[in-house]
């Protein structure tokens, strides 16, 4: 099946590391042109230099998605490079874990902001050139946890907050030939996963918990979201896609 995202310009937050590099991969063997994107600069160069070395087009910004100054250079900078952005995927995220009776405002807000404001941010950049060229592509990346995971009260709120931020964006993008997903992975084996003080354990829970009997990778995710982002989806708006192995609760 041809995805039809040859000279597709796409930009993925957090692209650095993980999902997102994976998604960043992906999205450059279907012929897009990729900004890889993270607040980690060094991180975000290393991908898109592979990208490169590889005869893809890319190139590598540096943005923390909180901040509406760096989200607009991060868009102009793509803009300048490969004349706008047709799809994007808010992948930029993490979790920090802790019961709400001990969670300090600092966390609370970190987790929050990263995945609601950036995904706010770096929507409002992109959205005047896609609604010009009427056709557009956001994906946001939600998660399992949007069914409530002890210790996430911050990460759950979010991730369900991005899935109505997702709901109501696409039906005021629908007229324009943008549609808006998301992607809620189950547990995927990344950094983010690994610098778990009790990785082990969830991990094996995990494992145990899972109808299909084994962990997500980041393909796992990247596939999805290529597809969501792709041509071959114009008719798929507004839904929340479960990418979790057949896991839902806790
Ligand atoms: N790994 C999982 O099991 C899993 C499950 C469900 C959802 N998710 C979600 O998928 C996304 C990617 O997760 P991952 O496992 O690849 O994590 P990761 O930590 O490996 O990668 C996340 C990347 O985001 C970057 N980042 C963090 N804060 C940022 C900011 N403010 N601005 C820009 N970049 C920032 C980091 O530098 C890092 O490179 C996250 O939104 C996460 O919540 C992950």
């Amino acid at each position: 099946m041809d995805l039809g995202l040859a000279g597709k310009v796409a930009l993925v937050t957090g692209s650095g590391r993980g999902i997102g590099a994976e998604i960043a991969r992906t999205f450059a063997r279907e012929g897009a042109r990729v900004v890889v994107s993270d607040i980690d600069l060094a991180a975000a160069r290393q991908v898109a230099a592979a990208l490169n070395a590889g005869g893809a087009q890319a190139i590598a910004a540096r943005c923390d998605v909180c901040s509406k100054d760096e989200v607009a250079k991060m868009v102009a900078n793509a803009t300048e490079a490969f004349g706008g952005v047709d799809i994007l995927v808010n992948n930029a995220g993490f979790n920090k874990d802790r019961y709400l009776t001990k969670m300090d405002e600092t966390e609370w807000d970190a987790v929050v902001d990263t995945i609601l404001k950036g995904a706010f941010h770096c929507s409002r950049a992109v959205l005047p050139g896609m609604m010009a060229r009427k056709w557009g592509r956001i994906v946001n990346i939600s998660s399992r946890s949007v069914f409530g995971n002890p210790g996430q009260t911050n990460y759950s709120t979010a991730k369900l907050g991005l899935v109505g931020f997702t709901r109501a964006l696409s039906l005021e993008q629908a007229k324009f030939g943008i549609t808006v997903n998301a992607i809620a992975p189950g547990f995927v084996e990344t950094e983010l996963m690994r610098a778990n003080p009790t990785y082990e354990t969830l991990r094996d829970t995990a494992v145990a918990k899972n109808p299909v009997g084994f962990l997500g990778a980041p393909d796992d995710i990247a596939s999805a979201t290529a597809f969501m982002a792709s041509e071959r989806a114009r008719y798929i708006t507004g839904v929340t896609l479960y990418v979790t192995g057949g896991r839902f609760s806790s």
